[in-house]
């Protein structure tokens, strides 16, 4: 018997599930929403195009400008509500690692004096299919929302920067490596895993070194598919507001979802250091055996 084998096992065990959880955070509608990677908040996209059409005539609005009742056209932030709505641009989209859902903040969009930033919530209403090496691409996202609204209004009028779109594309092999990455990680944690047990019920090095082995390319892969998602949520992130927030886009990094990566991350490496030390303890027991039990 090895009590302390124990301990990677259970280690392992939940790595698994938290892997599991990474890769299907969001997989469906309301399912761990809060565990997104980023977050990209639309819901004051139509302001600058209300802004401009209220200070010149000519401007591609007019159209849309007729549909808004007439009793909010003076008032920016619900007019712009009101023209996103109509363009079928939702308040949300949150990226996921196999997908990315939308929907509608509730009660409002932005806090007021009344309601706090922390008593805004997600109301999700859909999300995209599921996809392996899925890539977040708001430019397609919209664009596809403003064709089906059936109205005259393109990005280019939303004004709609390239740098965002050039930015995010920098990062697409990230986001499909580190996609890779975790489904490696799985698999090598499950091994791992299963590895762990019979080293449970005996004695010797055999099993030690083995599972430090698993257990060290585990760590590789989780590691660096951490290192490869943090990377991405904090220069996505970096890129949309960069060049978002001139025209009232947001983007919101997914710091639950880094926590539960880093603290997989953390659970592989204890599991790697209590093998290391099993390898090296085990030798050293047996040497004990050959010493002289007693001088004089
Ligand atoms: C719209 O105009 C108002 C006042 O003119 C300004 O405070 C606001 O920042 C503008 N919004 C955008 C998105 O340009
Ligand atoms: C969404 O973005 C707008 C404009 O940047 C901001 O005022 C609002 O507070 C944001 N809403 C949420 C729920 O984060
Ligand atoms: C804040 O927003 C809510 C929901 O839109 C609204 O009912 C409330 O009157 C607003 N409060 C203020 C002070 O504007
Ligand atoms: C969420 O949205 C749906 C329809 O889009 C609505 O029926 C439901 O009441 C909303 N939920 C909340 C909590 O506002
Ligand atoms: C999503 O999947 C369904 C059926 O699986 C399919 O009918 C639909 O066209 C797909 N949507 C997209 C956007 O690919």
């Amino acid at each position: 018997m090895r009590p302390l084998a124990i301990l990677p096992a259970l280690c392992c065990t939940v790595a698994l599930i938290l892997s599991f959880l990474i890769l299907f955070a969001g997989h469906k509608q309301s399912f761990m929403e809060d565990y997104h990677i980023l977050t990209l908040n639309t819901s004051r996209l139509g302001e600058s195009l209300v802004n401009t059409s209220m200070s010149s005539s000519s401007n591609p609005l007019s159209s849309l400008w007729d549909l808004i009742p007439s009793n909010i056209q003076g008032d920016v932030q619900q007019a712009a509500g009101a023209v996103t709505e109509q363009l079928g641009i939702e308040d949300f989209y949150s990226a996921h690692l196999l997908d990315y859902c939308y929907g509608q903040y509730t009660p409002t969009e932005a806090p007021n004096a009344t309601i706090s930033g922390k008593d805004i919530h997600k109301n999700v209403t859909g999300c995209s299919n599921q996809t392996a090496m899925f890539w977040f691409d708001p430019k397609e996202i919209l664009d596809q929302a403003l064709d089906k609204s059936g109205l005259p209004i393109t990005l280019d009028d939303l004004k709609w920067p390239d740098d965002i779109q050039t930015g995010l594309n920098a990062l697409r092999l990230v986001s499909v490596t580190s996609f890779v990455l975790y489904c490696i990680s799985v698999a090598l944690i499950f091994v791992a895993l299963v590895a762990a047990i019979p080293a449970i019920f005996t004695e010797g090095r055999l099993f030690p070194c083995l599972n430090l082995l698993v257990s060290i390319l585990a760590f590789l892969a989780i590691g660096l598919a951490s290192s490869l998602v943090t990377a991405l949520i904090v220069k996505g992130s970096e890129v949309i507001n960069q060049y978002g927030n001139d025209i009232g886009v947001e983007a919101k990094k997914g710091e639950k979802f880094l926590a539960l990566t880093w603290a997989a991350t953390a659970l592989v490496f204890i599991t790697m250091i209590v093998w290391s030390v099993q390898t090296c303890c085990c030798g050293r027991r047996k040497q004990q055996k050959f010493e002289p039990a007693k001088h004089g």
